[in-house]
């Protein structure tokens, strides 16, 4: 089979990865790719988010199935238009992938749903969401509506703090459309997990539990990023946790919006905060999480085209995802000061040294004049295999330890929770 992965990210370097093992699939592209791609399919110079394009594409080259990365395409309704077409594709249709789209309609849904969430109210003026402010009680959390690329929620304690970022969203428009309108919700302490599971519209399989790390330095400190690093499972995810966000979560949030005649197929992805042993979502997302992405498919064994083909045809639960290596981390590797400015092109040095059970995945690289240089704020996912936690934290660590490249940074906290919960 001819297969197509959309995106060009570390996320889509390790979906690619895992699929390259299928026994079934004879030829893998990847638009655009990356230097990590490019080592296991034929890149494809087109953008992720250029749908008439990829559906060329598609066409010509006669792809069997498509898979696709972020969430960008998704909501431009990358899936409706292969589908239109006869192309077989895995991921929502555009009215699903609302659920990521707009924080307003997740919301809607979970209130439907009956799912445990925080209590919110959403604004579509700059001046009422002020005036909230007011009765409000802190600490609060606000979102941007739309996509904002992880950078449209603000946590505060301070009014003055939530004001400047309400006329920031709302007023100088820095999310453009996507602070047209915001949400203000309840602060919920606890611990974060992300639940990722594969839905062909009714049922779903769950993957494993992961945890990100949102913040830039250790200790989560610093402004929020795309993911400085990630690990699975998570052990705040006890069995009990697990069967309550299958039962309360994912279970009744595919039956509404199958009522609402927007079935889900595809990665759904509940943020979740646990407080007290309970679930509640923070967000859902239409995709896989990046960097869950990395020890998930690091960890995932066994034909990862069959799970998604069976969702597609509508019944995913025929298939039982199977794990190898009981953990698996991901240290991010980033360019200095991302997630604000940074410089790009430097060199990177070694990539090549070979280390057991260890993946390196690219995210932000380039091949130049020979060399793989720096081209993004997260530039690496060095993704390590383990029988423990541990294990797989210090392989990690051992194999970061070897690249270098100018103002390079990474955390060296990664897997911190699960490892002092022991
Ligand atoms: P979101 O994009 O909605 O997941 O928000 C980004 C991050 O903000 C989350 O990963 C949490 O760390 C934090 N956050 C969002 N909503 C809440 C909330 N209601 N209570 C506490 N923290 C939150
Ligand atoms: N790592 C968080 C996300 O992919 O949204």
């Amino acid at each position: 089979m001819k297969v197509l992965v959309i995106g060009g990210g570390g996320r889509e370097h390790a979906i690619a990865w895992r699929l390259s093992q299928s026994p079934r699939v004879t030829k893998l592209f990847c638009a655009p790719g990356n230097p990590g791609t490019a080592v296991i399919a034929g890149n494809v110079a087109l953008a992720a988010d250029d749908v008439e394009g990829l559906l060329a594409f598609a066409q010509k080259e006669r792809i069997d199935f498509t898979v696709v990365g972020p969430e960008i395409p998704l909501v431009k309704g990358v899936v409706d238009l292969f589908a239109k077409n006869g192309l077989k594709i895995f991921g929502p249709t555009q009215s699903a992938a609302r659920l990521e789209g707009s924080k307003v309609f997740m919301k809607e849904m979970l209130v439907k749903a009956g799912i445990p969430t925080a209590h919110y109210q959403a604004f579509d003026d700059a001046a009422s969401a002020i005036s909230h402010l007011d009765t409000a009680e802190f600490p609060l959390v606000i979102k941007a509506d739309g996509l904002a690329a992880g950078k449209g929620v603000l946590v505060t304690h301070d009014k003055a703090e939530a004001r400047e970022f309400i006329n920031a969203a709302m007023g100088k428009k820095v999310f453009g459309a996507s602070g047209d309108a915001i949400i203000i919700e309840q602060f919920l302490p606890g611990e974060e997990a992300s639940y990722i599971v594969v839905a062909d519209g009714t049922d779903f399989v769950p993957l494993a539990s992961a945890q990100d790390h949102k913040r830039v330095f250790d200790g989560d400190k610093g402004p929020n990023t795309g993911g400085m690093g990630a690990y699975s499972p998570a052990p705040v995810v006890t069995k009990e946790v697990d069967e309550k966000i299958r039962r309360k979560v994912i279970a009744p949030l595919l039956k509404t919006m199958r009522e609402e005649g927007c079935p889900f197929t595809g990665f759904l992805y509940a943020g979740i905060m646990v407080s007290n042993g309970e679930p509640y979502v923070l967000e859902f997302n239409v995709r896989l999480g990046d960097p869950e992405a990395q020890p998930l498919m690091f960890r995932y064994h066994g034909d990862l085209l069959a799970v998604l083909e069976a969702a597609v045809a509508g019944n995913v639960t025929s298939v039982t995802p199977q794990w190898k290596n009981d953990a698996a981390v991901c240290v991010v590797i980033a360019s200095g000061g991302y997630p604000g400015e940074f410089e790009k092109g430097f060199i990177i040095e070694g990539l090549d040294v070979a280390a057991e059970n260890v993946m390196v995945f690219h995210a932000g690289t380039k091949r130049e004049a020979g060399n793989t240089i720096t081209a993004g704020g997260r530039v690496l996912g060095v993704t390590a295999g383990g029988a423990t936690i541990e294990e797989a934290t210090r392989r990690a660590y051992a194999r970061a330890a070897v690249i270098k490249f100018e103002r390079m940074f990474y955390r060296k906290d990664i897997a911190h929770r699960a490892i002092n919960r022991k």
